[in-house]
């Protein structure tokens, strides 16, 4: 597999839980490995005693009549209960006199000239914006924008797309489209046109919230012009938007592109959130779902060109999201915690652990507009300081990076207020996991490295902070309420220390519903290939390879399927090549990933070129059209998809049955000398020996 799997695999350090007095926490909340295995077997045992307790934390307005009904693979949780998601993140805490706590820490990307609401410490000679909303605020906001949202005939089951900057209009949105019972579909700023388009049609949505832009690296991403954009691509789809509504945050559009409230374009109705919301009242009250309602769809790369809209519902989702929150990252009320976790909201790690996990459980949550290294690499350092963090919540790729830049960095910052520090989103290598520890947590705060996917909602293995015992690279062992295990094909628990693939053997809350308008995929992709050997009953598969060790801890060795993770980001091979396939001069594309320091996985893609097409416009296979091509598939897909390496190649390697070697490509990107593999179905063995020749 990954280099990283090698070094994982002599690993070997063992770090205890230290008592949560040595690091300024109160309590944990599970503070045994005993407590955690003795809950862990009761919730495996007793799944309705363990769940129906978990989901009496949040606030119902109709009890639940039955914890669970199954039939695989179609859960429903909490059956016949009624509530309603931004009630649980807001509402409550309001009406239990806590409408004046802080719930959301907001800080800007750009930096100003200092000003008198500067907050005392800051290394930098100027500034950010910063904003504290209350949960107060969130509600009078949530409620105006809901409103708004209804008078533009948004219904209760509708489905709202988001495409906004990380600014607290954001969470607002979100919110609101949970408090009027519309499902929410957020995309990330970072996606191009035709990713909305997409989704967009897929969701049949109708109605758009965007902004007119927002700040990265000191850049304005031109979130209004890619709506407008896609609105193009939409109409060329037959597919109507009827409304746009638009934040102003950068107020960067020349006075050619700017439009009043009213002002439409093609059939779409464009408005500003501010004269929206100017008029709306602030009396809207939480809707009530059943506990089987939608809740948002999220989209997510898979091994087919078409991303999978990704359905969570309302009971479930929340129950688990506030469970793993509150002990993965030993969260307390009324505690001084500051939680921040750097993910956008167009992750699912920012929907649980940005926001739904944090608020529901009343702890403060930071939520940062830019990038890491504006204006200087040290941003989140300087932000931990000035904001007192005290969990902080990042990807192993960030770490990596952070690693490059320099341990001096973290040095010129006083980071005592920190406690706790989790990872997410793709497996850490060990090297890194010790960096984290001992530059960011001085030696002295546990590290969580979190293991699960948008699918599973929430945590599905992490080691439990006061309980669990950590190993550099491991995500240790299950979540409580999770029964995952390593198998062959045959569905049989294979033996300690040998390679298999992760499953999952009971539902939980947390897992997803469906894949939106595809019931044939969501069988096929999670629920087709692995089942229990004696009953058949199928497990759900996450397509990720996993060792489990002597202890029972997890390794995780990476997707079996065909999409890379890219920066923790994950990106379907076949969307890569049919944005390469769309450019005039491509006959065809395959794409592999390649081990990269910094990201985790890099794309390399093999191109063979149109030789017409090249001589019509005298082009050669060149640098020029290298780049040209990485920007081709920027443009089309979104910058985190552009190729690190693009190899020209007179033709691919395929089997006789026309389908392309693609493990064989990966050798030959991954540089390995030796084909290791059967290559007697070659339709054309000389292929590779010019594939090999062709390097950048
Ligand atoms: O391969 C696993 C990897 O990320 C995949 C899920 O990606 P996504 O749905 O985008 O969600 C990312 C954030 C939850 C998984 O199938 N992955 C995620 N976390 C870890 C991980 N691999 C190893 N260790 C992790 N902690």
């Amino acid at each position: 597999m990954s280099q990283n799997f090698d070094s994982v695999l002599n690993e070997n350090r063992v770090f205890k839980p230290v008592p949560a007095t040595a690091l300024g926490f109160n309590r944990w909340h599970i503070d045994s490995l005993e407590e955690y295995k003795a809950l862990h077997a009761f919730s495996i045992n007793d799944p309705a005693g363990f769940w129906g307790a978990e989901a009496a934390r949040l606030s119902w307005f109709r009890k639940w009549d039955t914890v669970l009904e199954w039939t695989a693979p179609d859960a429903r949780w909490f059956v016949g209960g009624k509530l309603n998601a931004c009630y649980n993140c807001v509402d409550r805490h309001v009406q239990a006199g806590h409408g004046e706590q802080t719930a959301i820490v907001w800080e800007g990307e750009p930096v100003a000239p200092r000003t008198s609401h500067a907050v005392a410490g800051s290394k930098y000679a100027s500034e950010p914006e910063i904003r504290r909303l209350t949960y107060r605020d969130l509600q009078t906001q949530t409620s105006r924008l809901a409103s708004a949202l209804k008078s533009l005939g948004v219904k209760k089951g509708d489905v709202v797309t988001i495409y906004m900057p990380m600014v607290p209009e954001l969470a607002i949105a979100i919110l609101a489209c949970a408090r009027i019972g519309a499902a929410h579909s957020v995309i990330f700023g970072g996606f191009a046109p035709t990713a909305i388009s997409e989704r967009a049609i897929d969701a049949e949505s109708r109605i758009i919230i965007t902004a007119d832009g927002g700040y990265r690296r000191g850049d304005i991403v031109p979130l209004q012009k890619n709506v407008e954009d896609a609105l193009a691509l939409l109409t060329n789809h037959g597919h109507i938007i009827n409304h746009v509504l638009v934040l102003q945050r950068t107020g960067h559009e020349p006075p050619s592109k700017r439009f009043s409230t009213g002002d439409t374009r093609g059939s779409t109705v464009m408005h500003w959130w501010h004269d929206a919301v100017a008029q709306a009242s602030d009396a809207c009250p939480c809707v009530e779902m059943d506990s089987e309602d939608m809740l948002f769809l999220l989209y997510t790369s898979g091994s087919t060109g078409k991303p999978k809209g990704i359905l969570h519902t309302t009971g479930g989702y929340l129950a688990f999201v506030q469970m793993t929150a509150r002990l993965a990252f030993n969260l307390m009320p009324d505690a001084g915690q500051l939680f921040w976790c750097s993910a956008d909201i167009g992750w699912v790690t920012g929907h649980s652990y940005v926001l739904y996990g944090i608020l529901m459980n009343r702890v403060p949550t930071l939520m940062y507009e830019g990038a890491p290294n504006f204006p200087q690499n040290d941003r989140f350092w300087d932000i931990i300081e000035r904001h007192r963090v005290t969990q902080f919540y990042t990807a192993p790729t960030a770490i990596r990076t952070f690693m490059k830049w320099g341990d001096d960095l973290p040095a010129k910052h006083d980071m005592s207020s920190l406690k706790l520090l989790g990872t997410v989103g793709e497996p850490i290598n060990p090297e890194a996991w010790i960096w984290y520890q001992q530059h960011i947590g001085k030696g002295r705060c546990p590290i969580v490295d979190t293991y699960w996917q948008t699918e599973t909602g929430g945590h599905i293995a992490t080691p439990l902070p006061g309980a669990i015992p950590t190993k550099p690279g491991s995500c240790t062992l299950p979540m409580l309420g999770v029964d995952a295990a390593v198998v062959n094909e045959q569905g049989e628990v294979i033996p300690a220390n040998s390679g298999g693939l992760f499953v999952i053997r009971k539902p939980w809350p947390g897992m997803l519903r469906g894949i939106y308008g595809n019931r044939e995929r969501f069988i096929s992709n999670y629920w087709g290939r692995i089942k229990d050997p004696k009953t058949k009953e199928p497990y759900y598969f996450s397509a990720d390879g996993a060792r489990r060790d002597e202890d029972g801890y997890f390794w995780i060795m990476g997707r079996v399927d065909d999409v890379i993770k890219v920066s923790g980001h994950l990106l379907g091979t076949m969307e890569v090549e049919s944005a390469l396939v769309s450019h005039p001069g491509v006959a065809e594309a395959a794409v592999v990933g390649v081990p990269h320091d910094v990201k985790g996985f890099a794309i390399c893609a093999f191109v063979s070129l149109k030789t017409h097409w090249l001589k019509a416009h005298s082009r050669n296979p060149d640098d020029s059209l290298r780049q040209e091509l990485k920007e081709h598939v920027a443009k089309e897909v979104g910058a985190l998809a552009r190729p690190e390496h693009i190899r020209f190649a007179e033709a691919l390697p395929k089997t006789r049955s026309g389908k392309i070697m693609r493990r064989l490509l990966r050798d030959v990107a991954n540089g390995v000398e030796k084909i290791t593999q059967d290559t007697t179905t070659l339709e054309d063995f000389s292929v590779v020996a010019r594939l090999r020749n062709d390097d950048e």
